[in-house]
């Protein structure tokens, strides 16, 4: 439909009215008034150095335990980075097709970087309205060296500025579980990332469409950066002070902050205690938006499995063994549809 120059391509054309094949069913549209925002205040990281680490990090587990879903603030992630990272993202799905066509799935002179649109295109009965540049992390040299120079110094100095904070965090959830910390423990949860550049042109019927449908993340923890223009919505899993289970409530934009959510891995590794939360992305009329997420995994030759101090905890194990690489390639060799993408691992 896009004529591989991607949504933003079909709609600098003048496009008055979305294309049969990015309507969804009505089941799947988002109503905006339907979502109540969330205002939770964001997490301060630098009082995880000072007298109210303990509670600070109580309220990171908290958060993990029930939205799976909280906002950060002293990240470590210099501020002037953000709207470098905003602004480099505009700039690359900015260029004439030919510089963002050559990263096609089937023409990318490297394995490690994709420039696609929706999820999965092929499989899918109705497009999101999303076009992407995907760049996995081997090393700082493959990235230099194979990511798209126009995003690629920001994008790596995000990977580096944002290691410590998952770091910390991760310490943190794996060590409130009762597992003995240990350093290759944390290492091989996190041993692989990816950042993502998303980016949703304006869109003449968002009543239409959407930008990214329901799912959950299939790795340990998701940073994401998302711009003012807001759109991001959580299913919400357990009770909160501000909303009841089943509802869902929109991650408002919040200058500085980033977003963290809890993936897939986690929540199998915790036998269910963290929530991998379903959230969606709905489209806007009036401006485009980006995102950028980095997503931190597991090796692919890693496996994942309850942790045995949880499963004696809770008497059951509620989630099988699965090597990392298998529950990717089921994760993306299927649309997305909520949560389904657990299911692998039961
Ligand atoms: C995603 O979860 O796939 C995208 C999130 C966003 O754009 O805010
Ligand atoms: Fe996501």
């Amino acid at each position: 439909v896009h004529g591989g120059n991607g949504i933003k391509g079909m709609v600098d054309l003048g496009l008055k009215q979305v294309p049969q094949a990015y309507v969804q069913p009505p089941e799947e549209r988002i109503h905006k008034l339907d979502a109540h925002r969330h205002e939770q205040p964001p997490i301060d990281l630098s009082m995880l150095d000072g007298p109210d680490r303990d509670r600070v990090a109580q309220q990171i587990v908290r958060a993990a335990e029930t939205l799976g879903f909280f906002q950060v603030v002293n990240h470590g992630v210099p501020l002037e980075l953000l709207e470098s990272l905003k602004e480099s993202a505009h700039g690359f799905f900015g260029q004439p097709p030919e510089k963002k066509g050559i990263y096609r799935k089937d023409v990318s002179p490297s394995p490690l970087v994709t420039y696609g649109t929706s999820f999965a295109p092929e499989k899918e009965k109705a497009l999101e309205w999303k076009d992407y540049i995907s760049m996995k992390y081997t090393n700082d040299a493959d990235a230099l060296q194979y990511w798209p120079k126009e995003c690629r110094n920001v994008s790596l100095e995000y990977v580096q500025s944002s290691t410590n904070m998952v770091r910390k965090l991760m310490e943190i959830l794996i060590g409130h579980l009762g597992a003995k910390l240990d350093d290759s423990m944390i290492d091989a949860l996190i041993g692989s990332k990816m950042v993502n550049m998303n980016f949703y042109p304006a869109c003449p019927n968002p009543e239409l469409t959407i930008g990214v449908g329901r799912h959950s993340d299939l790795g340990s923890l998701t940073v994401l950066l998302q711009d003012g223009i807001g759109g991001l919505y959580v299913k919400v899993e357990e009770d909160v002070d501000f909303a009841t289970k089943g509802e869902w409530v929109e991650i408002p934009p919040l200058a500085g902050a980033l977003v963290i959510n809890i993936g897939d891995t986690l929540q199998i590794l915790s036998n269910g205690k963290y929530k991998s939360a379903e959230h969606r992305v709905r489209t806007t009329s009036a401006s485009s938006r980006v995102s950028v997420p980095v997503f931190t995994m597991p090796k692919p030759t890693e496996k994942i499995a309850p942790l045995p101090e949880m499963i004696e905890k809770d008497g059951v194990a509620r989630y099988r063994e699965v090597v990392f690489a298998d529950y990717m390639k089921n994760f993306f060799g299927n649309v997305h549809d909520g949560k389904k993408s657990l299911d692998f691992a039961e």
